[in-house]
């Protein structure tokens, strides 16, 4: 028997329904607040993705070559494209740009729970705007969009500046292996490094700044700290709103194309795999042939809120099973079409069984069961079910349509 690839994943017809219902709440969020849908394509130039990152990132991609020997990656994210696109296709649009995505990304990883090969983000672009307004609205949106979920999360909101002042006499590939060492909590591989480089002192600074969470210490421990005064803002727009964070000055970044500030969510009930969100300012648009280009957004990893939301997402669609005998087909049809119209999910029989059998079929899946027999056809009535309840009632068509609707309003 075939078998899904690794780190794959079928999802059933009740797993769908949650992960929609639960989308269609981040959709209804990025609406409110002016974001508009995009779509990039699964798979890109590979160039999309080294160009900033170098080759080392080929390892954790699904490269390949297509049929006239062009080299081509799934996407492991969705940023990089959507800068991609604007480049392509809006540069000269009014600006900001507020852009938000759904979609399935693809990583080369060592799949475990809560971490896949094929995954998807909801995530957002703001492009062009550089100020602590808008740092501030994507970290706002961000914990709008996880509280519209219901899972239960951290926010931890950082700047790179902090580190980068500390780091500012290493070379830069030092400085970026150093980040990668205190994003993956590395002590050991830091000690290392900073020995490599001649600077061992460095190490307690640097592992003060990471425990720091208040902003007038860590611009301190930090010395002269670029865009102080834009950090401040932002904290003080933060301060003022309802978003519930903490300052964490040791959020590095796995992708480095970060430059200012940087956020990221943990769902507080999940174990390893618990980074829900994560995101920041950055500039791409220029490395990718476009002009210098301000930008910020996040992504939030959809099947990490799913695995952390769990059993509390439930189904509430109200399923009606109309049954009939075969007088009363015809009939049935018309009251099946009627509920439909109503927006109300109706399955009918196809196997021609008997009302019995329908009915045993229909208290496997429905919440009301609707029987069409001759004495329903003739008398235009219908026989209504509760399944839970097990009340029946003889009526007319119109009060079982209130009564069922009412059910699923509950
Ligand atoms: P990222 O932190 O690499 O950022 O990914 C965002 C989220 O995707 C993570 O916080 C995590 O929840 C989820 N995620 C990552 N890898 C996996 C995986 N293998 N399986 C399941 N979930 C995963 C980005 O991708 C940036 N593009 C975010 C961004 C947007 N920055 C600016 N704009």
């Amino acid at each position: 028997m075939l078998q899904k690839p690794r780190g794959t994943r079928d999802f059933l017809p009740d797993e769908m329904e949650a992960r929609r219902a639960v989308e269609w709440r981040l959709r209804e969020v990025a609406r409110r607040w002016g974001y508009r849908e995009v779509c990039t394509p699964e798979f890109e130039d590979l160039d999309l993705f080294t160009m900033r990152s170098g080759d080392g990132i080929i390892e954790e991609m699904y490269v390949f070559e297509d049929k006239g020997g062009r080299k081509l990656a799934l996407r492991p994210e969705i940023t990089a494209a959507v800068i991609r696109m604007y480049i392509n296709e809006a540069s000269v649009a009014p600006k900001p740009i507020r852009w938000c995505y759904f979609a399935d990304c693809f990583r080369y990883e060592r799949p475990q729970k809560g971490r896949y090969r094929q995954f998807w983000q909801f995530g957002m672009e703001l492009i062009g705007a550089d100020t602590a307004l808008a740092d501030a609205e994507a970290i706002t949106l961000a914990s709008k969009m996880l509280d519209a979920t219901g899972v239960t999360y951290d926010l931890k909101v950082g700047h790179l500046s902090f580190m980068k002042s500390l780091l500012k006499e290493i070379e830069p590939r030092f400085q970026r292996r150093i980040m990668a060492h205190l994003d993956k909590k590395d002590l050991e591989g830091l000690a290392c490094t900073l020995e490599s480089v001649s600077k061992p002192g460095l190490g307690e600074s640097l592992r003060a700044l990471v425990e720091c969470r208040d902003l007038q210490d860590a611009f301190e421990i930090a010395g002269i700290v670029p865009e102080r005064d834009r950090i401040e803002r932002m904290v003080g727009i933060l301060d003022a709103s309802e978003v519930k964070y903490t300052l964490n000055f040791g959020i590095a970044r796995g992708l480095d194309y970060y430059t200012g500030m940087v956020f990221e969510g943990f769902a507080q009930n999940l174990g390893a795999e618990n980074q829900i969100l994560g995101g920041g300012a950055y500039r791409l648009a220029h490395l990718l042939g476009g002009e210098d280009t301000p930008s910020c957004g996040f992504a939030i990893g959809f099947d990490r809120v799913m695995v952390s939301l769990g059993e509390s997402i439930q189904r509430k669609d109200t399923v009606v099973g109309v049954v009939c005998t075969a007088e009363g087909r015809r009939r049935a049809l018309e009251v099946a079409m009627a509920f439909r119209h109503a927006g109300l999910r109706t399955e009918m029989d196809l196997m021609e069984r008997g009302l019995g059998a329908q009915i045993s079929h229909a208290s496997k899946t429905a919440a009301f069961v609707i029987v069409i027999g001759a004495r329903e056809a003739e008398s235009g009535l219908v026989t209504l079910k509760n399944l839970q309840t097990g009340e029946q009632k003889t009526t007319d068509l119109a009060s079982a349509l209130v009564e069922v609707e009412a059910y699923g309003a509950r």
